[in-house]
């Protein structure tokens, strides 16, 4: 970490922060060093295989999932796996359509392009990158009133790779474009252990098994956050003079780190403590959370519930947020007897959906097709 990097705002936050330019040193290069996402890999490397062997650009392909599970790594990989060069880019950056014109235009013959964040993408942009896409053509609108004539630009054919932690949020035109979509999940405590290991090895820092066990455990089921544990973890050992970092190394350090043994942080409590305390467990709207939290809604979306909800501690339902008999029992509380603590009705499970969605208030209707594969239009 260089003397300018602000501190982390949270240990646990999936979030890239400046202290997490050290994680580029245990960044996996290639298919094989990544661990995890057995599916993904899979099809990529079919998928890679095929393009390769044919000496086609790859069909363009859609990452999506929480912070910090690999999106970015895995565009990496896939442009080096491809044996193409690789330009990065992400939504909110690319303002003008003639932005993104130049990129495309720099583009060679089956290179990567990398848009992250691609739900963040301007709807003037989005028009022009179908065709893009599509045709690998570029219509441009040049000069303005009377003296405006449109023209054409034969592009290169090449890769899109776009990463958003929200599918729901992509316009439907948008995420028909990409022919493998393909949506990571969080990570085992298995998976896990072998990726605290590796980068353990990678950073020179001793370790024995259960120390990576601990370590992984507590990480939130995200690589990101794993290495940042690993990183602190290691300050706290060499601060202690330990040499190797074992379970009880581990458990001192990341219970100083206020991560308790289920992963959870201050901001964790705190949230489903709220709608314990102020909402009797609810049902809550998000939006209301977010106002009695003083957080962005968007944090809370996208950054604090999808670990809770894959751990059985909280739930989604049309009403709003819900804490589970479990969520309940983990702040030391006795569940209340029935609506609030109840299981969802046959309605609540209709129309509550998986994971990240959209806006319509609470209700997500993600028709995400997982790790489905569609190819693209034939053109000729
Ligand atoms: N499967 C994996 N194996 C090992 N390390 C990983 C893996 N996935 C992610 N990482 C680590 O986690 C960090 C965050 O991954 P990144 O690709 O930036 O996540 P995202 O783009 O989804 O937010 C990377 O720097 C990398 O070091
Ligand atoms: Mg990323």
């Amino acid at each position: 970490m260089t003397a300018a990097a602000p501190p982390d705002p949270r240990t646990l936050g999936p979030d890239f922060t400046a202290g997490d330019i050290a994680e580029a040193s245990i960044r996996p290069l290639t298919l094989a060093e990544f661990i995890g996402q057995q599916a993904v890999r899979e099809n990529l490397a079919i998928f890679i295989a095929g393009a390769r062997s044919r000496g086609e650009a790859l069909d363009h392909v859609l990452f999506h999932g929480p912070p910090g599970l690999g999106k970015t790594t895995l565009a990496q990989i896939v442009a080096r796996e491809l044996g193409v060069g690789f330009r990065a880019t992400s939504g909110p950056v690319i303002v003008r359509a003639g932005d993104l014109a130049a990129l495309l235009t720099n583009l060679q013959p089956r290179d990567v392009l990398f848009i992250d964040e691609i739900h963040r993408l301007s709807p003037a942009v989005e028009e022009i990158l179908y065709p893009a896409m599509e045709d690998f053509q570029l219509d441009l609108i040049i000069g303005e009133g009377p003296a405006a004539r449109s023209i054409r630009i034969d592009l290169p054919p090449f890769t899109l790779v776009g990463a958003t932690t929200r599918s729901g949020l992509i316009t439907r035109p948008l995420r028909e474009r990409f022919g493998i979509p393909l949506r990571l999940d969080f990570y085992t405590p298995a998976e896990l252990e072998l990726i605290v290991s590796r980068a353990a090895a990678v950073l020179g820092q001793a370790m024995t098994a259960d120390g990576a066990a601990e370590i992984a455990r507590r990480a939130r089921g995200t690589p990101r956050v794993a290495g940042r544990l690993l990183r602190r973890v290691r300050d706290i050992a060499a601060f202690h003079q330990a040499a190797t970092v074992d379970a009880g190394v581990a458990d001192a350090a990341l219970t100083r780190l206020d991560v308790d043994k289920n992963g959870l942080d201050a901001m964790d409590r705190r949230y489903l403590g709220c709608i314990a305390g102020n909402y009797s467990g609810g049902p809550v709207g998000v939006e209301t959370l977010a106002a009695a939290l003083s957080e962005q809604r968007d944090v809370l979306e996208e950054v604090i519930e999808p670990y809770l909800l894959q751990q059985g501690l909280l739930q989604r339902t049309p009403r709003g947020r819900m804490l589970t008999v479990p969520g309940f029992r983990y702040l030391g509380l006795t569940p209340p007897s029935p609506p609030a603590a109840r299981q969802p009705d046959l309605l609540d499970r209709l129309a509550a959906e998986p994971d990240d969605g959209d806006r319509r208030e609470d209700i997500d209707q993600d028709d995400d097709d997982a790790n489905t594969v569609r190819r693209r239009p034939h053109h000729g």
